[in-house]
């Protein structure tokens, strides 16, 4: 497949009503995956679970992508998780980010993977594969989940073992924030699951679902439309796959203007 590839130029023009952010910390995970966080325009304002986006300067031709925002709503900086695609238009330049490189956003956040778009419940599940988890990176440090929800549900899947690392760093983040730490101490469950390694729970989320090996071992009961509410952030298989499987229990999905049982976002890649 030929992908047509923008190359960085010295010039660095920034388009109108777009903020230019400086970058402050880079943390590459593995060869595949890295996080960054970057200054946050005084202006700007976002619920937990929208998604912006971003772009670099000086391209030949402006690339923008969608990037879930990976921090709570009260954060002095914004923060993105990112794979790296060797020959994705916009992560083969960003993953080459340092500090003090300037990232480009538009100045719009969106999404429906927030708690408007979903009717109040007993439990919140937070289904994600890969990157498809920084979403819920911003969800379960905001005060407003927990006050909504008995228990949140946080699942992880990823294929090795080291592609975790962000969301174990995130939930202990989390268990010591002391805006929610007492919540999340009594109510948050983290759940991380490998496919491809040696691991204590290994399997895809939604076999582990259909199979009732995720209620067993949470001791919760089986997933309900009566009960339960769910956010889904993965690949599009996955989406598709638990989109389907969700439907036949009788969920349905919510948006923005009419809040549901469920909400799906894709994670971004390329
Ligand atoms: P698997 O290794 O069995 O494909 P990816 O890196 O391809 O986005 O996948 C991230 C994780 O999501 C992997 O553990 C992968 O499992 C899992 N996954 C991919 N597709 C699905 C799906 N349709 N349903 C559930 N899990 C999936």
């Amino acid at each position: 497949m030929h992908t047509e590839v923008a190359e960085p130029r010295e010039d660095l023009k920034i388009p109108k009503g777009v903020f230019c952010e400086d970058v402050v910390q880079v943390n590459h995970f593995t060869d595949r995956l890295f996080m960054f966080r970057i200054t946050r325009p005084q202006s700007f304002r976002f619920r937990s679970g929208e998604f912006v986006m971003i772009g670099l300067p000086g391209l030949t031709k402006p690339i923008y992508r969608a990037y879930s925002i990976a921090c709570p709503s009260w954060d002095d900086e914004l923060e993105f998780y990112s794979i790296k695609v060797p020959d994705g238009p916009l992560t083969q330049h960003l993953q080459n980010i340092k500090l003090g490189d300037k990232i480009l956003m538009r100045p719009k956040p969106t999404g429906t993977l927030v708690n408007d778009a979903l009717l109040d419940g007993k439990r919140l599940y937070l289904l994600s594969t890969g990157t498809g988890i920084a979403p819920f990176a911003s969800i379960i440090r905001d005060p407003e989940t927990y006050e909504k929800f008995e228990k949140i549900i946080l699942t992880h899947t990823c294929r090795k073992v080291p592609e975790l690392a962000y969301g174990q760093n995130l939930v202990e983040l989390t268990l010591s924030d002391p805006l929610v730490s007492e919540e999340a101490q009594n109510q948050l469950i983290y759940y991380p699951t490998v496919t491809q390694d040696e691991f204590k729970r290994t399997g895809r989320v939604t076999h582990l679902i259909d199979s009732g090996k995720l209620d067993e071992d949470l001791s919760l009961p089986k997933l309900n439309p009566a009960e339960d509410r769910v956010m889904i952030c993965g690949s599009m298989g996955f989406l598709q796959d638990l989109k389907a499987m969700l439907i036949e229990k009788g969920f349905a999905e919510g948006s923005n203007s009419s809040p549901g049982e469920f909400v799906i976002e894709r994670a971004f890649v390329g």
